[in-house]
């Protein structure tokens, strides 16, 4: 069981996991294995089915996961872009779920909003337009109250949108695009997975002390000395990473939450706060034979002494297996990729501001983390955003703790972060649906909405933050 890799395949009657021992490092389908379940091809009429399960965490099988299609974890879907989705989620638990398509512009009917939910037994079809950039999206639960937990126990797994032009524009594909959900869990020495916050966690984030990639412990993934493309989801439910290889090499972000940058930027490390995604290229061609560890490095955001969020000691993550040979040419750095076009702010005919205060913040104290001095309530629209209209949102994080902002049904960009242009971070430069707010720190974007009218939220990303109210409804109109 320990070193059986699931892999999903998706029929047209229906969605079967078959127990295929297709050991090595890439499924058929160009698709790395890296302990990442599979799908292929697009889910059309599929069934995604939720029920609990046991956790593989490569040390044994752990009861008390919640399990998409059986699998942990959970299964990666393949979409393509501009192609129809029209699948079914069947709910096998004795609980209420839904399923969000992080980053994703659907119907919100189907957005998994957090009281759209589907009833234990019940099921619900889901059906869309994949309108996206290629990139590297989500999906996880969202039901009121029960997100953090549920995400928790093994629900969210990755969306590859793919367009079809990666081999034209020189990008690795196959076992050199390795995917890799980064999230930790609270074992120590559980026999379980289970979910048990305490208050502190409850205010400040469930931290775990393991990290897990691709819900294994102690990660090795077989890849070739040749450019490699990787590409890093944050599923932690609060816990905030820093990417970076052990030696210290450099490494190019190419890609952000929305897809492509529009160049490649290079870098040494990378934030990565819970709801992000990274896309990264590094070049493994004279490390033939080798093992490179991929660290969390340590980092401290927020000055206040005993505040703020620190990791104090380096994390490890995951181990490369680089091939003695490569089977194919070495690849290269593309010099850029398709331009950007920017939002001149000045166009914006909306502004509005998010003051985010958390139990912790002065004159809030055990309110509970807040947006606007507001908890979510599920029946209140906290305001509504014409369709297609350019706005101008400042976030300003009034509180000691970090915030990562995340915003359903589209891409944003970042205009300034600490007030000015020049303070913006990397990941800041690319199409974003999540940004990370440091303590007392403020972040402006400019954000429009070119479809789907109807209701969504923004939230807070860390899962106890946004179930504990850090969440807000708003209209598209
Ligand atoms: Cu990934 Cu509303 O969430
Ligand atoms: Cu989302
Ligand atoms: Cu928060």
């Amino acid at each position: 069981m320990t070193s059986r890799r699931e892999f999903l395949k998706f029929g047209v009657s229906g969605l079967g996991l078959a127990a295929a021992g297709c050991g090595g490092g890439s499924g058929s389908n160009g698709a790395p294995a890296a302990g990442v379940p599979v799908s292929s091809p697009a889910p059309v009429g599929a069934t995604l089915r939720v029920a609990p399960g046991s956790a593989d965490i490569g040390a044994g099988e752990l009861p008390g996961a919640l399990l998409y299609n059986g699998a942990w974890p959970s299964p990666t879907l393949r979409l393509q872009r501009g192609a129809p989705v029209d699948f079914t989620v069947a709910n096998d638990l004795s609980e209420a779920t839904n399923v969000h398509w992080h980053g994703l512009f659907v119907p919100w009917e189907v957005d998994g909003h957090p009281s759209v939910v589907i009833a234990p037994g019940a099921s619900k079809r889901h059906q869309f337009v994949v309108t996206n950039r290629a990139g590297t999206y989500w999906y996880h639960p969202h039901p009121h109250g029960a997100t953090a937990r549920q995400a928790y126990l093994g629900l969210g797994g990755l969306l590859i949108v793919d367009d079809g032009s990666d081999p034209a524009r020189g990008l690795p594909t196959g076992s050199s695009d390795v995917l890799l959900v980064l999230a930790d869990k609270r074992l120590g020495g559980l026999s379980q997975l289970s979910y048990a916050p305490t208050a502190t966690d409850l205010a400040e984030g469930l931290i775990g002390d393991t990290l897990l990639c691709n819900g294994r412990q102690g990660l090795r993934v077989p890849v070739e000395p040749v450019w490699t493309r990787l590409r890093l989801l944050n599923a932690s439910n609060a816990r905030i990473l820093n990417p970076a290889f052990a030696d210290g090499r450099t490494f190019w972000l190419i890609g952000t939450d929305g897809g492509l940058m529009d160049a490649p930027v290079a870098l040494t490390s990378v934030m990565l706060s819970p709801g992000e995604r990274v896309e990264l290229l590094v070049d493994l061609a004279h490390d033939g034979g080798q093992q490179l560890r991929i660290v969390s490095q340590p980092f401290a955001l927020g000055t206040t002494p005993g505040m703020g969020y620190a990791q104090t000691a380096p994390l490890d993550v995951l181990l490369l297996d680089v091939a003695q040979v490569a089977a194919g040419p070495s690849g290269t750095l593309p010099a850029a990729f398709e331009p950007i076009n920017r939002y001149q702010s000045a166009a914006a005919v909306t502004e509005r501001r998010f003051q985010l205060t958390s139990g912790m913040s002065m004159g809030a104290m055990g309110s509970g983390p807040q947006i606007n001095g507001l908890s979510y309530d599920p029946n209140r629209v906290d305001f509504q955003v014409p369709v297609a209209s350019l706005e101008r949102w400042l976030f300003a994080n009034m509180s000691p703790m970090p915030h990562p902002m995340h915003i359903h049904a589209t891409q944003f960009q970042v205009l300034t972060r600490g007030g000015t242009a020049g303070g913006r971070v990397p990941t800041d430069l690319g199409w974003k649906d999540t940004v990370l707010l440091g303590p007392l720190e403020t972040v402006e974007i400019a954000v429009r909405f070119d479809g789907n009218p109807g209701r969504y939220v923004l939230h807070c990303h860390n899962l106890e933050h946004e179930d504990g109210g850090m969440m807000s409804n708003f209209e598209v109109v």
